[in-house]
């Protein structure tokens, strides 16, 4: 009878389990085939999509000129290569002097995407194969397959906009680390629907 009972509560909790970790699933059956995310990993995960930037030597110097891109948007590889090279940034010189530059690699480096604990950090390190290095978010896989459908004349021929690389003029919310699709406004257009 103890046994019986055991083994019932031991079946509800398995399958509430199962439940919620089919109902906090939010995206695509494609994703859900390719990623190689336990359900437990997946049930503890943090909400948020990627870890805000809490570093104010950071943000001012890496938001001056752009959004300041949260660390788990790329693999410390990527963020390594980059900061070794800063002074041919995208044909801007972005060069720091050195405490400054191996303070803030240090703070990429242990914040990159490689062992984030949040969905899209490891949903970009799943789209790259591992001799990858992109210097661009905008160039990974799963960038490219989540922005596809979005036409040029929204972007790229955007006068109010121009380029992808403006991810807080989109997302509302980027710089709390949310890239949810409902809190997307393009510029002159305004809310996405697809
Ligand atoms: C002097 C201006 C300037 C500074 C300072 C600067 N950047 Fe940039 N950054 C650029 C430009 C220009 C681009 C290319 C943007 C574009 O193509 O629209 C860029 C692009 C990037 C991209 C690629 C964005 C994409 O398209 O996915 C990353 C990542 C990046 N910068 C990180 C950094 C980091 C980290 C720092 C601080 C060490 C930094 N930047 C400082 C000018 C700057
Ligand atoms: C033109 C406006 C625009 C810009 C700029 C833009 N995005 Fe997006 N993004 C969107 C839209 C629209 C979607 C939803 C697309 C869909 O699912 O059909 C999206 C989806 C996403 C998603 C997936 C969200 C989800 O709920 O599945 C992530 C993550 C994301 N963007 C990150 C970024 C980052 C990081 C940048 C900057 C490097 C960026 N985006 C720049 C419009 C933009």
């Amino acid at each position: 009878m103890k046994n019986m009972t055991t083994f019932i509560t031991a079946t509800g909790v398995i399958g509430l389990i199962l439940t919620a970790s089919l109902v906090m699933g939010d995206d695509d059956k494609y994703e859900r085939n390719e990623r190689d995310e336990g359900f437990l990993s997946q049930l503890f995960s943090k909400k948020t999509d990627v870890a805000p930037v809490k570093n104010a030597v950071y943000k001012e110097e890496c938001g001056s000129c752009h959004f300041a891109y949260q660390p788990g948007l790329l693999p410390a590889r990527s963020w390594k290569k980059m900061m070794g090279d800063l002074e041919n940034h995208f044909d801007e010189n972005a060069e720091l002097d050195k405490d400054t530059q191996i303070a803030l690699t240090k703070y990429l480096v242990e914040n990159a995407a490689d062992d984030a604990n949040y969905k899209r950090s490891r949903r970009i390190m799943n789209s790259l194969s591992k001799n990858d290095t992109p210097l661009r978010i905008t160039e990974t896989p799963y960038f490219i397959r989540k922005h596809d459908e979005i036409p040029k004349r929204m972007v790229q021929d955007n006068p109010k906009l121009g380029s992808f690389s403006k991810c807080a003029a989109c997302h509302v919310n980027a710089e709390k680390g949310s890239y949810e699709e409902d809190d997307v406004r393009i510029p002159g257009i305004g809310k996405w629907d697809d």
